[in-house]
């Protein structure tokens, strides 16, 4: 049998588990097989069988996981990182030097404004805030040095979207890069590349994973040059997955467009219900028509993601109880899992953040972000109300 069916004829769910499959032919193992080794043996002296010399260059799992998403991505070619944070580091420290800037939508996860402020800083790099949804304050916050736009859409945990076409045509007039972490959504649901983006950004961590088994991140472009430089700089500063964690991965890949496609169901349930409850103040989700990106939504996402934030008419302390009271829905960091994830961003990811910052961009203290897992939405919805009920009487 073949290795590699041909892709272009493939949709999406089929392509998840077929393309660009790559097969182990000593035994015939439907799956491919962790190569776990540091090192490989010369064929000769300098010699090397397919390229492979060491592992922090390069590993046959890890390559085979690159396949997977790059077929998802639509590109020739992926890199996969020891975390979305590695991602994005070798991504910055590939592409940017001292005294180059960088534009970054205003709500980003809390561990990339940390990089920014706390890492790589202290080498000459600077960065600065934009709301992305105000084209005339993107062009304004462009600077000679300005290298790179990063942005990420939906935006971690406020929902608020960014139009990745309009900022590509502005980063393409202005001689920059634009980057955009797509871990909410992955290539599946919005496929940034198509929509203008030089650089997708993955967290594999959440849905391409979605099993919490790995911590994982992937770079992928259509940009041969970007991907060898970007190659160069992840084999210098080690930041390659290991081949565990690909192939733990790998398996994530062929179930995700399948279990997005319920994350989606279950997600637009979830959110109506929250909606009509009179506890709840606002509900961030793209596929309400209250949302106010609603349109923007159904032009640039192919489906409207698992992932809501809400507010309940609460104090701090009555949405924390609300969270504790909740018997299904797990809390914990993290997000894209087969279990129902929740979390109080201003306590977890966006803690750094001084509070009038995070009041500014909508990350109130009571906010509540969830990641609606595959559970029948039917339980997932009696345990909100028990917890409702728990906290607030009837
Ligand atoms: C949107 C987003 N980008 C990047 C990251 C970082 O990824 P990782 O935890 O895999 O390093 C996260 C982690 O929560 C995230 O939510």
């Amino acid at each position: 049998m073949a290795d590699t069916p041909n892709q272009n004829n493939l949709r999406p769910e089929t392509r998840a588990i077929h393309s660009r499959r790559v097969y182990e032919h000593e035994s015939n193992s439907i799956l491919f097989p962790i190569h776990q080794t540091a090192t490989y043996v010369h064929e000769s002296v300098g010699v090397l069988k397919a390229g492979y010399g060491y592992s922090r260059g390069g590993n046959p799992t890890v390559n085979a996981l690159e396949q997977a998403i790059s077929a998802l991505e639509g590109t020739e070619q992926a890199l996969a990182f020891r975390s979305g944070m590695a991602a994005i580091t070798t991504m910055c420290m590939g592409l940017l030097k001292a005294a180059d800037h960088v534009l970054m939508s205003e709500v980003v996860y809390g561990g990339t404004v940390r990089l920014f402020q706390q890492v790589l800083g202290n080498f000459g790099i600077s960065y600065s805030f934009v709301d992305t949804n105000d084209l005339h304050a993107v062009k304004q916050a462009i600077r000679p040095e300005s290298r790179l736009m990063f942005i990420e859409t939906p935006a971690n945990p406020t929902m608020m979207l960014t139009d990745i076409g309009a900022m590509a045509e502005i980063t393409r007039a202005h001689n920059m890069l634009l980057a955009v972490d797509n871990t909410f959504l992955t290539p599946l649901l919005q496929n940034v590349l198509d929509l203008g983006a030089d650089i997708s950004m993955l967290s594999t961590t959440k849905y391409i994973d979605g099993h919490n088994a790995t911590i994982g991140g992937s770079l992928a472009s259509h940009n041969f040059e970007l991907m060898d430089r970007l190659r160069l700089v992840r084999k210098t500063i080690g930041t390659i997955s290991s081949p565990m964690d690909a192939w733990l991965t790998l398996q994530g890949v062929k179930t995700v467009p399948a279990r997005l496609r319920v994350h989606c169901e279950n997600a637009q349930i979830v959110a109506e219900w929250l909606e009509k409850n009179p506890r709840v103040v606002r509900v961030n989700y793209p596929g309400l028509p209250s949302f106010p990106q609603y349109e923007l939504a159904k032009r640039q996402q192919k489906a409207f993601g698992g992932m809501l934030s809400f507010e309940l008419n609460a104090t701090t302390e009555q949405a924390k109880a609300f969270i504790d009271a909740l018997k299904l829905t797990t809390c914990a960091e993290s997000l894209g899992s087969v279990e129902s994830l929740i979390t109080n961003p201003a306590t977890a990811s966006h803690c750094d953040l001084p509070k009038a910052e995070r009041e500014r961009l909508g990350i109130s203290d009571g906010l509540i972000r969830l990641s609606v897992g595959l559970e029948n939405p039917a339980d997932l919805l009696e345990d909100f109300q028990q917890a409702l009920t728990t906290v607030f009487g009837s």
